[in-house]
């Protein structure tokens, strides 16, 4: 493989001069602040959030550092992990002229992105029974294509993908493999976040928004070599991870444990409603998940869709997707939320009965 990192950085981007912000410049303690033009009186509010927060979050990547065995410059914080796909198309993609490939069904924010970015997308769809088509992917890529989409565990399918599928298409192309982990900590499949100095083009997303429960707060995670982060650092808006959201996620890295205790009751709730599922005679088929929802295809997905909406409870119709047809995504909710749910769908069954 001849990967060059700075041969696929788009040249705006090269040339470009970063936005210094005050915080950047000065970072020290100091008696007296009047150099942001913040308001020196305070907040309207018990806390004082009158300060900008630490552009580059460096309480939160110590921590996540830590955690991950990696080093704080490998790690870039983002407004959600959808910050960073973004990112990853205005850092690599040419507008109008490069492409990126996705594997569809998959996680719509690649192509929203990249509709957003106007770059080009390739779709190499999921074999019928999810699994990555190897052969048809390496055809599809051409000199223009930056950067190649892996979700796994994938959304909606529910499935990982095997680390070797993966590491193959990682050391076939010559562009960025972003293998997006929103789904890793329901998996029994390892991260390939500990491989980013293995492959210099492989980058790694995770969020706090599934298993660590902070959809609110708008926190996700790049991992990639230093020079690959550091290109995210020059592109993201200066203060892109609020104060109260710094302060959340530092709290919440305190109560790991908890997280861990989470995941287990979660994992344990999708095994006992795949098993109740499977006695639901609208369910023909429950694909295999390694996330925190399931794939169902159903006898009448837009049918039970609305019966479901009708005992205000809303599962995704995910019926229109391709390889989807009839199905349903249904996230995995507290026992008595799957409670309902089955007794929902029970009663949709005897509305034919009689
Ligand atoms: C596969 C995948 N990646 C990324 C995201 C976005 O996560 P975040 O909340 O960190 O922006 C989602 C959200 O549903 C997702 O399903």
């Amino acid at each position: 493989m001849t990967f060059k990192l700075e041969n696929l950085v788009r040249e705006n981007i090269k040339r470009l001069t970063p936005y210094s912000s005050a915080r950047k410049e000065f970072s020290g303690a100091a008696r007296i602040f009047l150099d942001a033009n913040e308001n020196s009186f305070g907040s309207p509010l018990e806390q004082n959030y009158n300060r900008y927060p630490d552009p580059l979050q460096s309480e939160i990547k110590v921590r996540i550092a830590k955690i991950n065995s990696l080093s704080s410059s490998e790690i870039f914080v983002g407004n959600g992990s959808d910050e960073a796909i973004d990112l990853l198309f205005r850092i690599f993609c040419e507008p109008k002229k490069d492409n990126v490939l996705i594997c569809p069904p998959t996680y719509g924010m690649y192509e929203v992105s990249a509709g957003i970015n106007d770059v080009a997308i390739k779709r190499v769809n999921l074999t019928e029974d999810f699994r990555l088509d190897l052969r048809e992917i390496e055809k599809a890529i051409d000199v223009r294509t930056k950067l190649l989409f892996v979700c796994s565990p994938n959304n909606p399918t529910g499935n990982s993908f095997p680390r070797a599928e993966i590491t193959r298409l990682i050391e076939m192309f010559d562009g960025i493999v972003v293998v997006d982990e929103a789904y890793i900590h329901f998996s029994s499949e390892e991260s390939l976040a500990s491989e980013i100095n293995n492959y210099k083009n492989l980058v790694v997303l995770q969020t706090f928004s599934k298993a660590w429960g902070l959809a609110g707060v708008r926190v996700g995670l790049a991992f990639a070599n230093a020079e690959t982060i550091a290109l995210f650092n020059r592109v993201k808006p200066p203060y892109n991870i609020s104060q109260p959201a710094q302060e959340a996620i530092l709290q919440a890295l305190k109560n790991g444990a908890t997280v861990e205790q989470t995941i287990a009751e979660i994992i344990s709730e999708r095994e006992r409603l795949i098993e109740k599922l499977s006695e639901v005679s609208c369910v023909e088929k429950i694909y295999p998940t390694d996330a925190n929802f399931i794939l169902v295809k159903t006898t009448n997905a837009e049918k039970i869709y609305q019966l479901l909406l009708g005992e205000k409870i809303v599962v995704r119709n995910r019926s229109r997707v391709e390889l989807c047809a009839g199905c349903l995504r249904i996230t995995i909710g507290t026992p008595e939320e799957n409670e309902d749910l089955l007794e929902a769908l029970e009663k949709y069954e005897k509305s034919f009965i009689h």
